[in-house]
């Protein structure tokens, strides 16, 4: 057996976790909102349509920020078209995804959705074929308390009080030719410049993020960083980043060391934000919102062919991978690296929430947890304190495209208030059991309260609604000897190691 050490030392702070890095996404996209978590006349649906089931799978995973109505769909999105009465409320075409939206779920509705699934909203603004007025628009029906037009709109509405939504994004993507209204980086520099100026005239409370690149492999990376800040800077809060992984290779060893590639794309980002502060002589530092994560490649045939060759339709089985042990080990390393990254990284949503490339899926039947919602929900559940360096001392493999990577990636947090200490530990070798010695003497006497594994004989296991192939067991015995614990991590495992006083 591999032998790992981590040591973990209580004055090796690297930052408290902010709890919005938990944030999920919902975009009106394929089956993630009609038949999603609205299905009026479902019999799990209360009397405003949403699935009951599946708002208790959310409130379990506590997300405490869902970003929202895109992705691909805000850029051509009107959202006039969206609120007030439901029988004056028309179709539209949806041209980044080929959909018919029937506009019968809106911004209304999923105000009241978020309440019910106790978590704030993330909004993004169409800076594709719209603008700055339109912007503006939006946020005085939203957060303006009454008196003007569109206060009075939404008050009109029956909504009296304003839904002060703090988070703001101004468009998505917008460096991909895919996207509606797509900008060269000096128009996405300027247009979201003097957006966000005018959006902090109406609210100076809000936040706002400005669209990093696509992904990692953008040709304008990280060119369109430093363009677009360079414009934008005075006024934004946080810079985006989104990244998709997949084991297009079926090859699991190199799949599993794309989370080196995330950690790469992070220090880029962090430099070419840091660069830019200088240049301008700034004193404020930029932080990131990783506002759109997760394995996404199971579906992309079959997406390409829908978006293609379907006729228009409402809410058509889209971008549903069907996740595999595997891609929750992937999601586990991703988790790692976000908490590592905890001194920057403010803002980050699972792409996405229900139906598409989800945790959670529904069918007529029920709704059930993808293997990706258990990382997911344990990291969300026990990830919250201050993240502590966690020194690893691992044995390393080889891989086809990333050379030798680590065996073990870690993260640790500890919860000040109640004493406990997380470890969450993916062994990503898949052939070795790892015997690990665990240091945690610098914080005094811990015990061993329990520690959660997810491991599977087959990489490929999925889970369904008749059947929970992948799902954590429970350990209890922990044993701790002077500080240090001594335990085993599995080849192939994902593990959540938890400490405490008890
Ligand atoms: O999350 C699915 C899509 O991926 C989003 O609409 C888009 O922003 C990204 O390319």
């Amino acid at each position: 057996m591999r032998k790992t050490k981590i040591t973990i030392d209580k004055a090796y702070r690297v930052a408290p976790v902010d709890k919005r890095i938990f944030g999920s996404f919902i975009e009106h996209l394929g089956r993630a909102v009609y038949g999603g978590i609205y299905e009026p006349g479902h019999p799990a649906a209360d009397k405003d349509g949403f699935r009951q089931d599946v708002l208790e799978l959310v409130r379990k995973l506590r997300v405490p920020v869902v970003r929202y109505p895109g992705g691909n769909f805000v850029s051509n999105f009107f959202w006039e078209d969206s609120v007030g009465p439901l029988k004056e409320r028309q179709p539209r075409l949806d041209l980044a995804w080929r959909t018919l939206e029937p506009n019968t779920f809106g911004l209304g509705e999923f105000a009241k959705w978020a309440k019910k699934a106790d978590t704030e909203i993330m909004m993004a603004v169409n800076l594709g074929t719209r603008g700055v007025a339109d912007a503006c628009n939006l946020l005085e029906y939203c957060n303006h308390p009454s008196g003007t037009k569109y206060s009075e709109l939404r008050r009109s509405h029956g909504v009296e009080e304003p839904y002060h939504i703090k988070l703001w994004c101004l468009g998505n993507e917008m460096d991909g030719d895919w996207q509606l209204g797509s900008k060269t980086m000096e128009e996405y520099g300027r247009i979201s410049a003097e957006t966000g100026k005018a959006m902090k005239l109406i609210d100076p409370s809000i936040e706002l993020v400005s669209c990093g690149s696509s992904f990692k492999d953008m040709p304008t990376f990280p060119q369109w960083e430093a363009v677009t800040l360079g414009e934008n800077y005075e006024y934004v809060d946080y810079l985006s980043l989104h990244q998709y992984y997949g084991n297009e290779k079926n090859d699991t060893v190199d799949y599993l060391a794309q989370s080196d590639d995330m950690e790469e794309f992070i220090h880029t980002v962090l430099s070419v934000c840091d660069y830019v502060k200088a240049k301008k002589r700034s004193k404020k530092t930029m932080h990131l919102s990783f506002d759109e994560w997760n394995v996404w490649f199971h579906s992309k045939a079959e997406e390409e062919d829908i978006t293609k060759n379907s006729p228009w339709q409402k809410a058509p089985h889209l971008l549903e991978d069907h996740y595999t042990f595997e891609d929750a080990l992937m999601v586990g390393l991703m988790l790692i690296t976000l908490l590592n990254h905890a001194d920057r990284i403010k803002i980050a949503c699972l792409a996405q929430l229900v139906n598409v490339i989800a945790p959670i899926m529904t069918e007529e039947g029920g709704a059930w947890c993808q293997t990706i919602y258990y990382p997911f929900l344990h990291a969300s559940l026990y990830g919250r304190g201050t993240v502590i360096k966690a020194v690893t001392d691992t044995k390393t493999h080889a891989t086809s495209g990333h050379g030798a990577v680590s065996d073990v990636v870690c993260a640790a947090v500890y919860e000040e208030e109640k004493e406990e200490l997380t470890v969450f530990a993916v062994n990503r070798n898949l052939s070795e059991d790892q015997e690990l010695t665990m240091d945690v003497r610098s914080f005094g006497e811990l015990k061993g309260m329990e520690k959660l594994v997810l491991v599977s004989d087959d990489l490929k296991a999925e889970n369904s609604l008749a059947e929970e192939k992948v799902k954590p067991v429970r350990d209890k015995e922990l044993p701790m000897d002077g500080g240090v614990l001594r335990t085993v991590l599995k080849k192939a495992s994902w593990n959540v190691i938890r400490l405490g006083r008890r």
